[in-house]
């Protein structure tokens, strides 16, 4: 197909959610990568699919869903809000919140299955229905639960049912209402639920599938749209938790589960069992060649599939950004997920296209970049709205800084901040000491920590910073939004030759002349000498200074700067212009103060390097003479 520039006016990475992705984006057919999460759902071998937001929960989800993405029958649970109302208010007295809420999920558990069983004995079982599924039958008609009916009524009719112990359970010959006095509401609905689940259990006996069809396959999806603060809601996910365990092992092969749960909601669940969930977890974890795979198998939906990996990164898009390569660039600067990679992607384009141009350019990159920075800082207070409602305005305490910040510097910066979080966020206040917030910032991917030579960020099995863990960077992700654009907030050392007042002296004529503009001269060298020592020196002491190597380099290069300046002035100097050398000298001792400043303010004020940032500049105040004018340097 030959060149792609030229296409990017076509070019489509598709939509950021996999519902809408489905509808009218890209999520079809190639576009799907089957990665590890969806391999071990698919298999059966993992039944709690737990990933960030964007991670891909959905695109699993749907993709187990869809006709031929499991071999099998499927039931997609996806909860709104009237349906996480419901629930929340469902209680039974005599009965632990948790305990009732599995009841309310296992009653929709065992309708649906009822539901499937009636079809799929008539589909695959030929026409004689056996007698337990005739039972089912009569019983979804008794309930009212024969027609398809959302989750909503659903839910309802079994709420109304599981608390007056009213459940339409004559087919299995029982009658209504059969609870004896003096037992508990929680224990008469657990009996009529019994009931109706062994009727399940023993359709699925009768009919035998087991080897001959896949499980039945639930699928529940989006309860981060039914999660709020507060204990109702952690109950509705533990709940669905246990009844999902209890369905998989009560049906005895009949059914399987799939729960696709946020991993900021999982993780804030503190129940008995959860240790028995460890096994049933997988987390969705993407690398940066999985997304450079995700987008390729994108951009080849929308440009055709001749399309290689080198005309996508080398045509469409630049081949480098800043000197890397741009698949690089981009997935180091977005955190690893398909939602990112995707907006990011897009927004690159879309930069491009309203330019007009045929390809994507470094520039229209650099551009998207800002963007991006801004849509995900403002999306991740978001994301953790619920858990972590102070986040937002925890980045305060990282704007405008150095991108590098050591845990004393943060514990600084936190105590200035202390009193107004506590006042703004009363129910947080544990949350909010500098261990916590360190804690809840790493959680989040905000924050990485340094560990022996690299920098590492939350994701998966990686333990949070320890006690003796003293450095963090804040993900690149988000340094563009918070303007934080070099290690540390080191001003660059501006320096301006001024021309000296003093005007008609020659130069050629101060270098012969033996008068006191001679001395002056010499002082001159001097003092240029003097500045150029203190700068060598620095440099050497920030050799052994043990900075974190990034904080290192950009003071070296801003001290590097200073001693260069030094040079070109001496060298007009030497040449006979007319400088104001004290001026110059002072501002370089100026600019030592205010790196040593700075770098104190980040937690290394007692590093020697920001000693001798402050004596250097001691020392060059005294010679230049306290500011005073050239004419007292005559000895
Ligand atoms: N395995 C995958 N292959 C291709 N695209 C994916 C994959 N997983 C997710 N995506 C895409 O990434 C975006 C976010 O995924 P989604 O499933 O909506 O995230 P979640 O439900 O975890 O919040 C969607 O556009 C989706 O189509
Ligand atoms: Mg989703």
């Amino acid at each position: 197909m030959g060149q792609q520039v030229g296409l990017v006016s076509q070019l489509f990475f598709g939509r950021d959610d996999a519902e809408t992705d489905l509808k009218d984006g890209l999520l079809r057919g190639a576009v799907f990568r089957p990665n590890y999460a969806y391999k071990a759902a698919l298999q059966g071998r993992k039944s709690l699919i737990i990933g960030r937001k964007g991670s891909g929960k959905s695109a699993i989800c749907r993709q187990l869903a869809t006709l031929g993405g499991h071999s099998g029958s499927s039931i997609l649970i996806t909860p709104d809000d009237a349906t996480g109302d419901e629930i929340r208010r469902f209680e039974l007295q005599g009965v632990t919140a948790d305990t009732a809420k599995s009841m309310i999920w296992r009653y929709v558990f065992a309708v649906h299955a009822a539901r499937h069983l009636v079809t799929h004995a008539r589909v695959a079982h030929g026409r004689r229905l056996p007698e337990s599924v005739r039972t089912l039958r009569s019983f979804l008609k008794d309930s009212g639960e024969q027609g398809e009916a959302g989750l909503y009524d659903r839910l309802r009719r079994g709420v109304r049912g599981l608390q007056s112990a009213n459940l339409s359970l004559k087919a299995f010959g029982v009658e209504a209402a059969f609870g004896v006095n003096g037992t508990s509401e929680g224990a008469r609905a657990g009996h009529q639920l019994g009931v109706l689940e062994d009727g399940v259990a023993a359709s699925f006996r009768e009919l035998d599938c087991e080897g001959k069809h896949p499980p039945l396959l639930f699928l529940v999806d989006q309860l981060e749209e039914v999660w709020t603060a507060g204990p109702e809601s952690h109950a509705l996910v533990t709940g669905l938790l246990l009844a999902a365990k209890y369905a998989t092992g009560y049906y005895h092969g009949g059914v399987r589960t799939a729960l696709f749960l946020r991993s900021d909601i999982y993780d804030a669940l503190n129940f008995g069992d959860a240790d028995k969930f460890h096994s049933d977890e997988i987390r969705i974890e993407w690398t940066a060649e999985g997304l450079e795979d995700v987008a390729l198998a994108r951009a080849k939906a929308s440009l055709g599939s001749g399309l290689t990996r080198e005309q996508l990164w080398g045509g469409v898009f630049p081949a480098s950004v800043y000197g890397e390569p741009v698949a690089e660039y981009l997935f180091r600067r977005s955190l690893p997920r398909p939602r990112d990679a995707i907006q990011f992607l897009n927004a690159c384009q879309s930069v491009a296209d309203e330019r007009g141009g045929p390809s994507i350019t470094e520039a229209d990159v650099v551009g998207a970049t800002e963007q991006f920075s801004r849509w995900k800082l403002d999306d991740l207070a978001k994301e953790y709205m619920v858990n972590h409602p102070f986040l937002r305005s925890l980045f305060a305490l990282f704007e405008n800084t150095g991108y590098i910040v050591m845990r004393s510097a943060l514990a600084d910066r936190f105590e200035a901040h202390r009193e107004a979080l506590h006042r703004a966020f009363p129910a947080y206040t544990e949350s909010l000491t500098p261990q916590s917030i360190i804690d809840v910032l790493y959680g989040t991917s905000f924050l990485g920590v340094r560990r022996g030579s690299d920098v590492v960020y939350a994701g998966g099995t990686h333990t949070p910073p320890l006690p003796g863990e003293h450095e963090f960077h804040v993900h690149p992700c988000f340094r563009p939004a918070l303007n934080l654009l070099a290690s540390v907030d080191v001003p660059a050392f501006q320096y301006t030759l001024t021309r000296n007042s003093i005007v008609g002296h020659g130069g050629l004529l101060n270098i012969i002349s033996g008068s006191d503009v001679g001395l002056a001269v010499d002082r001159d060298r001097r003092l240029f000498d003097d500045l150029v020592g203190a700068c060598e020196r620095l440099l050497r002491q920030l050799g052994r200074s043990g900075l974190p190597a990034a904080i290192g380099n950009d003071v070296h290069a801003q001290i590097g700067r200073v001693m260069a300046a030094a040079g070109t002035a001496r060298r007009g100097r030497d040449e006979g212009e007319e400088l104001d050398v004290d001026a110059h000298v002072l501002a370089a001792s100026n600019y030592f103060d205010n790196l040593a400043a700075e770098l104190a303010r980040n937690g290394f004020a007692d590093r020697y390097v920001t000693l001798r940032l402050a004596d250097e500049a001691r020392v060059l105040v005294r010679a230049v003479g306290g500011g005073t004018g050239r004419s007292d340097s005559s000895p």
